[in-house]
Parts: structure tokens; sequence; C-alpha cells
């Protein structure tokens, strides 16, 4: 294991033995697995199996209900710390259903980098790829796990080459494996000319590790097969005269990407990987805000919410906003100012989720996540400093690319339906518009699935029945521009337009065709599809 912390950093011990990054996969590729085995390589779990048993991808729907009713799992799953060595890893989870995507790419404003997985035998499937564009908006480093090598897959070069092709990013071998399928061996170490051998027999077990002097050492033919050897030496060859070497700035700007073959099943190939991440994943990075961005070792706490669930006990109606340190040492029971409202706010109880447990977190640095129990007054995209007057940015939401109207199975209770609606509008679960005309509400998600989740969650936390119809509507826009300009759209084309949540303006419309049209009438009036959380 990785004794020391081995970048040279300017920034204080405490914050740059942080690594905090978040899984992208598509479902089925081996999230869970590689989740669980990093929590056992980090010795916040006794045994696999303690996480979750099943992935998200093969949850049926009503699985699916059922985990949202055991929210408590499903937050103690969203940030999970441990320590591996003298490193402090954040795990932020991100939604595997892509209905949830939304909440996904906001996850991924609250990490430093991406560990990628991939199934060597799919290779880049249709999430992976979505998933990675996100990152590459943000430059994220990522680096790639190569899972199911126990299985047969695709030729090694075949499985770089799509990588580089689909997603054009430079690929680099940190490991290379030997053999595959029933045949695989293990892998040769790249970086570190180690051969690592995979134990079939235990499961959870590290791999054994052998120190090889080079691709020539006799050693090799001890623990190697004659006929996998010479492949493993022309490839090895072959790779380092076709493949880029590590280039560590190239992957932290995120246009390369080193690549670890293994077995998540087999533990195999996973804590090279974690020791990657320690060497090699960034430390806390800093926060891009308004007017000016933090830096992660600034004296000052500062924060931002990227994620809020509520309700975890329906009992108590409480919810948590989980918060990114920007900067600064974090002590419990400080007293910080929520920027939004300039009000202070005693932060008494804050949680820090330890793999499958909820502790209070009695301190935390730039990097950690902590959640923050509330009634309400944290919203995604808000800011806690000490007292600057400092917004965080680059935390999108999405014009939902699905409306229904909203009708309550019990007209006596609106104003419940009304309750129940701003408060999945606030935690990012559902846009919530208020048409100008009109007495209900138009509900937008980004996926069919979250109609249902909704109305379960209605039903169960407010007692509420509730029934999700067709819209008039089926696009939504925020409006932008000059207040004169924006008045005297919204005067006359008030048949479209709602408040949302916050109340800001929205253009609701069946037609791209309005869309172009006011495009063109309007030139002073924008209509954008993502908005910044304030
Ligand atoms: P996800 O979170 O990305 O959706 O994937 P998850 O870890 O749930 O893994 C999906 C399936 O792939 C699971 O099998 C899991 O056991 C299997 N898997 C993960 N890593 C490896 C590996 O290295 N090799 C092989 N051969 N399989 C692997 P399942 O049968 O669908 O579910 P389960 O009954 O094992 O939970």
């Amino acid at each position: 294991m990785t004794e020391q912390l081995s970048i040279k950093s300017d920034l204080p011990k405490e914050i740059a033995r942080r690594r905090t990054f978040a899984i992208i996969s598509h479902p089925d590729a081996g999230k869970t697995t590689l989740t669980e085995k990093f929590l056992l390589f980090g010795g916040a779990i006794q045994m696999a199996g303690q996480v979750r048993a099943k992935g998200e991808a093969r949850r049926t729907r009503s699985d699916f209900m059922q985990m949202e009713k055991d929210r408590g799992i499903s937050v103690s799953a969203s940030a999970m710390s441990f320590d591996f060595g003298p490193y402090r890893f954040n795990l932020v989870d991100t939604p595997g259903h892509s209905d949830f995507s939304e909440d996904t790419y906001r996850t991924l404003t609250a990490v430093d980098a991406a560990v990628m997985v991939i199934d060597g035998a799919k290779g880049i499937e249709s999430q992976t790829q979505k998933l990675f564009e996100v990152c590459r908006m943000r430059d994220l480093p990522i680096l790639t796990f190569c899972n199911k090598m126990d299985r047969e897959s695709r030729d090694t070069f075949d499985i770089i080459d799509e990588i580089q092709e689909n997603l054009a990013i430079d690929v680099t071998p940190a490991s290379w494996p030997i053999g595959m399928g029933r045949d695989f061996l293990g892998c040769y170490d790249m970086l570190r000319d180690r051969l690592e051998l995979m134990d079939r027999a235990d499961r959870n077990k590290v791999a054994e590790s052998i120190e090889i002097n080079g691709l020539d050492d006799p050693l090799l033919e001890e623990h190697v097969p004659a006929d996998l050897l010479e492949k493993l030496r022309e490839e090895v060859e072959m790779a380092r005269e076709l493949l880029p070497s590590l280039d560590h700035q190239a992957m932290l700007e995120g246009t390369m990407t080193p690549i670890w073959f293994g077995s998540a099943i087999n533990s195999f190939g996973v804590k090279e990987l974690m020791d990657g991440i320690a060497n090699y994943g960034p430390e806390p990075q800093p926060q891009s805000a308004s007017p000016r961005p933090v830096a992660p070792d600034e004296k000052k706490v500062a924060g931002f919410v990227f994620k809020v669930q509520a309700n975890m006990d329906p009992k108590h109606r409480d919810r948590v906003a989980f918060v990114r340190l920007a900067s600064g040492h974090f002590k419990r029971g400080m007293k910080l100012t929520h920027v939004r409202s300039k009000k202070p706010m005693a932060i008494s109880n804050p949680v820090l989720f330890l793999a499958s447990d909820r502790e209070l977190a009695e301190e935390a640095w730039a990097g950690d996540i902590i959640g923050i129990p509330n009634h309400g007054q944290l919203r995604i995209g808000d800011t806690l400093t000490e007292g600057e007057q400092i917004r965080a940015t680059g935390i999108p939401s999405f014009a939902p690319e699905l409306l229904q109207g909203v009708r309550s199975g019990d007209p006596l209770k609106g104003k419940h339906l009304e309750k129940a609606l701003m408060q999945f509008a606030e935690e990012g679960a559902a846009k919530v518009f208020k048409p100008t005309f009109g007495s209900g509400f138009i509900v937008g998600v980004v996926g069919a699935l979250q109609f249902e989740v909704l109305a379960s969650r209605i039903e169960m936390e407010y007692g509420l029945p509730v029934r999700f119809e067709p819209s008039q509507f089926t696009s939504a826009r925020w409006v932008a521009g000059e207040k004169t300009a924006v008045d005297k759209f919204e005067a006359a084309n008030k048949q479209h337009i709602a408040r949302d949540h916050d109340g800001d303006i929205v253009y609701l419309t069946r037609l791209q065709w309005d869309i172009d049209r006011i495009e063109r009438d309007y030139p002073d009036v924008k209509l954008t599809a993502t908005k910044e959380m304030m």
C-alpha cells in the first residue's frame, strides 16, 4: 500500500491527502462491485457484499421504489469516505439510472476526478459516452478501469483504440492483461514493472505481486506459460511503441487517461487502480465561483450544496444538503453565512458518510463532502462561507425534456400538493412550473420513470394520491435578458409564461417553431435550456 503521500504538494497535508472522485459507467459494467472492493481495501467494510447487493441497472421498477423507500441506504451510499494508506478517499455516488442524469451532472461538479469503468467485452457504451462528455465539459481527469477481464473480452489494442477514437482522449496503459477469459492470469504493471497474479480461489484477496526486472527477467517464465509470455512481450513492446506513456500533466488536464485492466469481482486490479488514484488523481482543486474562484488552501471555510435529499426519515421531514467543502478547515458547531439569504447558520450536526454509517463530522477539510441536516433552507447551488459574498458557479439545471400536469386525488389538499412539489423542486428531483394562467402546476423531468417515483413519494411522504396527465406544453425554456425586454416579452406571451420554484420566468410551448420564432422576433430576449442554480 502507498505509505506516504507521493506527490509534492503546496497544499497543507490534510488537504493534499484528499481524493474526491466519482465512478462513471454504463449500467452493469461493475460500478457497484468496484465500489464495494474500494471499501474493502479502504478497510471501511470487513467483507464484500455488505454495501448493496445489486447494481441499479437490474433493479426492477418495484425494486427502485423500494430503494426510494429505503432512503437511508441510498443516502449513505451517496457519499462515502474511507482511508487508503495515508490518503482520504471521498467517493461520491452517481445515480446509475439514465433517468437521473441531471443529478449525475451535478454530482460531477463536486468531484475532482472520475473513474470510468468499462466492461472489457463491451467497450464504450451509450451511458459511458454521455457521462464522459460531462466530465469533458469540466476537463475532469479520468482514470479508466477495464473490468471483467476474467471473461472473454475484446483484444486489448481494440479496447484502447475504441476509447481513443470514440472519446477523443489519449490512452496510456497502466497495466497490460495477460491472457483473457478462462486463461486470464493477471497483469503486467507497466508503471512499476511488476507482475500481478490473480487469485481465483479467493475473490477478496489482494493479488500476488512479484517484482520483475523488465520483460526479459527469467522470473517471468516461472509464472507465465510460454505462449502467454511470448504474446505479452510482443504486445507490451508494441504498446510502448504505439501508445503514449503516462504524462501526468495531460492526465490532470483531462486529455489523457491511464487504463488499468482487472476484474472487480475477483478484487483484481482494484488496489493498483486505488494506488493510481492516490498517486496521480488530483488533490482538491479550486472551485469556480463569482466574483472570484476559491482556492482549497484558503484559511476560511467555503462550501456549496450539490445535492439535497429530503425526507430521509419520513417522520421527521428532515433534509440533508450535501456540501462539498471548497476551502478551509471546517469544525462542528461553526457559524457559516448562507450567502443566498445572507443569514448565519450554525452547523451543529454535520454528518460524514463513512461507508454504510453516518457519523457526526467533528471536522472536515477542503475536498470533503459533509451532509447538513436542515429544514429546507439549503438548496442546490447554495454557497456557505465565513461571511464573504461569494457564490459557487457551474452547477447546472437543465430544461426538462418531459412535461406533465399534476392533479391531486383530493381537491381539498391543493396546498399539500404545492408543498410537496416545491420540496421536490428544491431537492432537484423535478422542475415545477406555475403557469400565469390556470390553477395547476406543470412538472418537468428528464426521464419518464421520474414521474412514477414522484407520484409514489408524494403518496408515501405526504399521504396524497396524485395523477400525472398530459400537458398542453412539451418544452420549457428559461427567459433571460434586460428587464424591459423581458417584461415586454412576458406581456405579449402570457399564455405561455410560467414561474419556476425560484420565481424565475419560463416560457412553455409545444412547438420548436415557437422557440425559433421568438429568437427571431425578440433579439433582446434569450431562451435557454439550462440555468445555473443560485
Ligand atoms: P453496475 O453497478 O455497474 O450496474 O454493476 P454491478 O457491479 O452490479 O455488476 C454487474 C454484474 O457484473 C454483476 O453480476 C456482477 O457480479 C458482475 N461483475 C462485476 N465485476 C465482474 C468481474 O470482474 N467479472 C465478472 N465475470 N463479473 C463481474 P450479476 O450476475 O448481474 O449480479 P449478481 O448476482 O452477481 O449481483
